[in-house]
């Protein structure tokens, strides 16, 4: 099974998902990564070129490979860490529960907000919004995606437990 890892924006999934990976020796993937490998072009511009609905396309196939991958119903394979809005679309979220288990990132808009505001650049939904208006987006956008981060299989809330408290609640 794959360790799904999914949040927002700016919630940690890869940082967490490096951590993962090295302490539990799994291998670990970046599914925005596989996607750009496979297209051969950055997220901004698949969006820009091809829009999110191919992009999202893509990302559910790419998921959907993972899962098949890494199908042993008990012990962790892989991690995997997703985008931000994975779990909103095609079923996705269904797909990583029956796979694997998911856990959501969920730290306060403020902290997004702060970690968005210094490393926004990269990110399509992103573009050109910034303090105030930047915030309400944010909290705006994590309400209405809140119904599938919500059915995550473990939740962390801030303060983040270690990297020790992660794997108990994996283990759970
Ligand atoms: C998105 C989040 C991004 C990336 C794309 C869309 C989203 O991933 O998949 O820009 O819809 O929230 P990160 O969460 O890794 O920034």
């Amino acid at each position: 099974m794959v360790i799904y890892l999914i949040g927002f924006m700016g919630s940690g999934k890869t940082f967490w998902a490096e951590k993962l990976s090295a302490r539990l020796n799994l291998p670990w993937f970046d599914l925005d990564k596989l996607i750009e490998e496979q297209e051969g072009t950055d997220v901004r511009e698949i969006f820009s070129v091809k829009g999110e609905e191919h992009f999202r396309q893509v990302e559910h196939a790419l998921l959907k490979g993972i899962s098949t991958s890494f199908n042993d119903p008990v012990g962790m394979q892989a991690i995997l860490s997703c985008g931000g809005g994975t779990p909103c679309f095609h079923d996705n979220m269904d797909l990583m529960n029956a796979s694997g288990k998911t856990v959501w990132l969920n730290p306060p808009v403020h902290i997004l907000a702060s970690r968005l505001t210094r490393d926004s650049g990269e990110r399509p939904l992103l573009a050109g919004k910034k303090g105030e208006e930047l915030e309400n987006f944010i909290s705006l956008k994590l309400d209405a995606r809140r119904t599938w981060y919500e059915k995550a299989g473990v939740i962390i809330n801030e303060p983040v437990p270690s990297l020790q408290g992660i794997i108990n609640e994996l283990a759970k």
